[in-house]
């Protein structure tokens, strides 16, 4: 089976982009990190990207003002350049619009350091610990138009401890974020997961097991 050609779009740091590319260094990953590309010239992570060997694009969104489509319509052409057959959303901070998530459907994963459906958005670890959540963790999901939603993949919980701060908390469900995203991309380039009313069935059941992390993990 041939690996399905992954783009990992960044805006900064890029860690859950190197877990992705530690992953499909394993020949038997069905998915390999065709390209990197970053909507912020100075992100970190497309060093990271270079030293790894693999193909950089830097789309700068400020190059067209408000014009969305036209930076979308760059994207795309990078993303055709490199006969991309999967997104891989990582830290992207720029909505794209419901055009060009159409154009992606079920093919274009995000990756949210919250479960979802709860805590949509920013400062999701510093809402979680204000609303007393016993349980976080994060969601790789199918991207839809709407902000933070569309069906889910996989997710991995943690517990939140009496302890814990907003960067103890984050740096846990990071651990998680990169156990999931690879675990998640890996069902998707198998071609293991369909979207059935909204929801993903992954070998055709709507919760197995492979889909999930939960509490009481190490660490
Ligand atoms: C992660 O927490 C991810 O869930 C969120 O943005 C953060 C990106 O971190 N969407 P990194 O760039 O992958 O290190």
């Amino acid at each position: 089976m041939s690996r399905k050609r992954v783009a990992v779009l960044i805006s900064g740091r890029g860690s859950n982009m190197a877990a992705l590319i530690e992953a499909a260094k394993d020949k038997n990953y069905p998915a390999e990190i065709a390209l990197v590309a970053s909507n912020r010239p100075d992100a970190p992570g497309l060093a990271t990207a270079r030293a790894a060997g693999i193909a950089t694009a830097i789309v700068d969104h400020a190059t067209y003002g408000k014009d969305r489509p036209a930076f979308e319509r760059a994207l795309q052409a990078v993303l055709e350049q490199h006969r991309i057959d999967l997104i891989c959303l990582a830290g992207f901070m720029r909505l794209l619009t419901p055009g060009f998530v159409s154009q992606w459907q079920d093919r274009l994963l995000n990756i949210h350091p919250a479960l979802l459906p709860a805590f949509k958005g920013l400062d999701t670890h510093k809402r979680a610990l204000a609303a007393g959540a016993k349980l976080h963790g994060a969601t790789v999901h199918f991207v839809m138009p709407e902000m933070d939603s569309g069906p889910i993949i996989a997710q991995g919980a943690v517990a939140v401890r009496d302890s814990d701060d907003e960067r103890t908390l984050a740096g846990r469900v990071l651990a998680v974020e990169h156990r999931i995203y690879p675990l998640a991309l890996k069902l998707v380039a198998e071609g293991r997961v369909r979207v059935v009313g909204g929801r993903c069935l992954i070998d055709g059941v709507p919760v197995p097991d492979s889909a999930s992390i939960v509490p009481g993990e190490p660490g």
